[in-house]
């Protein structure tokens, strides 16, 4: 079934998100459109292989030993795919006990993905009844080893705060929309918040390269890496970020599966104008609200324009770099 222009809920105006399409991704996979964001949920490449290739592989869960806790906070939960792919990577024998939380403002991406044969048939039993259980219940439990995972419905800015402080993120998997559409999960105050909540050695993995939330992540006081294009994506410069909070006695290597240090281009790339961050200081201030506010301060700063940095880097840089 060709599900490309499917409105799958076309009652929802009402609701933040507004009506939601069903789209068929490169892989064959399910994702979805946002009418009132007017972005897709994931590359047109794939929502599949989004999943393994920027959260997954990059997350290296294989690390994480059987009877230690394994703590995932998923940002913009949507469809699930990110988490559901975790969970599917993690063995069935021996793993560690999972812990997870989702952010997530629309319960209805989730429930249309399970009402999608095609996307319930991608995941093992185990991890579909837990996608289930935080649909119908909003947690899950898995009694016989003390994992278990909790969703957190509402702002994702309000709902941070929910959570209890010092808790030793593992793995965050940030995936709000893009930050022109949605800069209020970009802004410097709320990446810092997710940053607090890492562990020594935790990681925040986004498919994001933006100057403002590289900049941001950085002065949270995370090392970055460069996510590559995984093989048979588009080969861009760079295919998202890793920020992880070093552990002094391990420090995070400088190449890794699917990532690489920043690249001179890359680094100067966080002292043009579009390196500004997005602020937010209330945590309640609209899209727009955040957009102007960004734009008075890069037109009063003497940094470079993001134009001349990407003359000075073509063929390198593609217009879709940032501003
Ligand atoms: C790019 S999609 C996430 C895709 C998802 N990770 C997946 O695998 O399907 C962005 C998600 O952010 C959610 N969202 C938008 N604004 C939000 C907010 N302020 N707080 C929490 N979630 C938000 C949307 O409902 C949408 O599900």
């Amino acid at each position: 079934m060709n599900l490309s222009g499917y409105v799958a809920d076309p009652g929802g105006r009402q609701h933040p998100l507004g009506a939601l399409t069903s789209l068929c991704t490169s892989d064959g996979s399910l994702s979805l459109h946002s009418s009132c964001f007017d972005e897709a949920f994931h590359s047109s490449a794939g929502a599949l292989a989004e999943a393994k290739a920027k959260f997954v592989a990059p997350a290296q869960v294989r690390r994480f030993r059987s009877g230690t806790p394994l703590r995932v906070l998923d940002v913009c939960v949507g469809l699930g795919y990110n988490s559901a792919a975790l969970m599917a990577e993690l063995p069935l024998q021996g793993a560690p006990d999972l812990q997870w939380w989702g952010l997530e403002l629309d319960p209805r991406p989730l429930t249309l993905a399970l009402q999608h044969q095609g996307f319930s048939t991608l995941w093992p039993a185990h991890v579909l009844q837990r996608l289930e259980a935080l649909r119908d219940h909003g947690h899950w439990t898995d009694a016989s080893c003390g994992a278990g995972g909790r969703m957190l419905w509402g702002d994702a800015r309000t709902q941070l705060k929910q959570l209890p402080k010092g808790l030793g993120m593992d793995l965050i998997l940030m995936d709000a929309f893009s930050p022109g559409r949605c800069p209020q999960l970009w802004s410097e105050e709320f990446l810092a918040a997710l940053a607090a909540q890492l562990a020594q050695g935790g990681r925040l993995l986004t498919y994001s390269r933006a100057a403002a939330v590289r900049a941001s992540l950085r002065r949270a006081g995370l090392e970055l890496r460069s996510l590559l294009p995984a093989p048979g994506q588009r080969q861009e410069w760079s295919s998202g970020t890793l920020a992880e909070r070093q552990a002094a006695t391990s420090p995070l290597a400088k190449h890794g599966p699917g990532w690489q240090s920043l690249s001179l281009m890359e680094e100067e790339h966080l002292n043009t104008r579009a390196a500004i961050a997005y602020r937010d200081p209330t945590g309640q201030d609209t899209a727009l609200l955040i957009h102007q506010r960004r734009q008075a301060e890069q037109q009063a700063c003497h940094w470079e324009s993001t134009s001349s940095w990407q003359r000075r880097w073509a063929p390198f840089t593609r217009p879709q770099a940032g501003t």
